[in-house]
């Protein structure tokens, strides 16, 4: 088996670790632990048996994540390490080679190329940008065959940030249910939805939906490296079985940290803090879009920590990211890596000093070299 270059995260770790200003990531800047916990919390922390636990994860914190859902139970719920190992367990145990998947893009592209190495045809269906980055729904009954086995959907999306509206949201779980396909949601950055309403998940919806999430992105917590799959507990089942071939286990200390923070009301706080942190970065984007106005554009992210811009220089994506990052120390991901030539991601979980300070070095750049 063969698997193709992941661009988008290979990109990001050359890079992000040693430029100035990171303006390329999806997330929000990152807690530190000892802002989570309190004095007896870190007690308790520093005497954490480091024994292997559970291989699908420990009962408890299957439970706490169950709970932030309708209806589901510990069987319902694997903890994985990142939504990226859930993604890929999801793809390993459920899709076979000659399946069809039909895949709502831009995504961040992993379950497609997981997907595609492992000889699923991947179907496309575009967000359309005059649409504000929204599918046109009417064209998925076209695209089913009998061998259609699954669509999935990075919802809230990355890159764009576009969230569905509650109608289309039931109008996809419909689509999915008339042909009795899977449904699954990546859904990182639900609960950083900026107009402070938190979206239906999926897997509140339909009884086939298989819906991955983490605390990396929203709950900003990625070096906890915890994610987690809630679906029909046969399906969850047998990801456990190729959770038991691949990392065995989540860490001891993350496990109990993702124990504390998902708890609602802390879990709310947390999100409290992303929103508050995005909204006002969006604003400062905002601005510095409009004051660039005559070479760049876009639709307003809804929800997560990126907005998808699209410029009108003369020149690729990724090398005028390349020439941003080493003229200037500021990174930003390129339209490139989801296929997309003319468009730049850029970060607004960004510390905001960093946000200014990387886009007014852009703007200026762009100005005396290309404008
Ligand atoms: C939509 C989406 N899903 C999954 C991941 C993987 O993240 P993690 O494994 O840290 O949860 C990312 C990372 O950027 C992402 O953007």
């Amino acid at each position: 088996m063969k698997i193709a270059e992941f661009t988008l995260e290979r990109i990001q770790s050359l890079y992000e670790n040693v430029v100035e200003f990171n303006l390329s990531d999806s997330g929000v800047h990152p807690y530190r632990l000892s802002e989570l916990l309190n004095d007896e919390q870190k007690e308790t922390l520093l005497d954490i048996e480091l024994g292997y636990g559970w291989t699908n994860g420990k009962t408890q914190l299957r439970e706490t994540i169950a709970n932030l859902y309708q209806g589901y139970n510990a069987d319902n719920v694997m903890v994985t390490n990142g939504s990226a190992e859930a993604n890929f367990l999801m793809v390993m145990s459920i899709l076979n080679p000659g399946d069809e998947l039909i895949v709502v893009v831009p995504n961040y592209l992993q379950i497609a190329g997981w997907a595609k190495a492992i000889g699923v045809n991947v179907i496309e269906v575009p967000l359309l940008e005059n649409n504000h980055w929204l599918p046109d729904l009417d064209k998925l009954e076209s695209l089913v065959t009998d061998k259609t086995k699954m669509l999935t959907i990075c919802h809230p999306n990355n890159p764009t940030g576009s969230t569905l509206p509650v109608a289309q949201i039931q109008k996809l779980v419909d689509f999915a249910s008339k042909h009795k396909l899977y449904l699954h949601a990546d859904e990182v950055y639900k609960g950083a939805e900026f107009d402070g309403v938190e979206l239906p998940s999926f897997a509140d919806l339909y009884d086939k939906a298989i819906v991955t999430c983490g605390l990396s992105k929203a709950m900003a917590m990625p070096g906890l490296r915890l994610g987690w799959l809630v679906g029909p507990t046969e399906e969850i089942y047998s990801t456990w079985q190729s959770k038991d071939y691949t990392s065995i286990t989540t860490g001891a200390v993350s496990e109990y940290v993702a124990n504390i923070v998902l708890q609602p009301e802390f879990r709310q706080k947390v999100l409290q803090r992303s929103k508050d942190f995005l909204i006002n970065n969006l604003n400062t984007l905002q601005k510095w879009v409009d004051d660039n106005s005559d070479w760049v554009s876009f639709i307003p992210p809804k929800a997560g920590g990126m907005a998808f811009i699209q410029y009108k220089l003369k020149v690729n994506s990724t090398t005028l990211v390349h020439e941003f990052k080493d003229e200037l120390g500021v990174f930003l991901l390129p339209g490139d890596v989801y296929g997309m030539d003319g468009y730049f991601r850029v970060g607004i979980g960004a510390p905001a000093d960093h946000l200014t300070i990387g886009l007014e070095r852009i703007a200026n750049y762009v100005r005396s070299k290309y404008l």
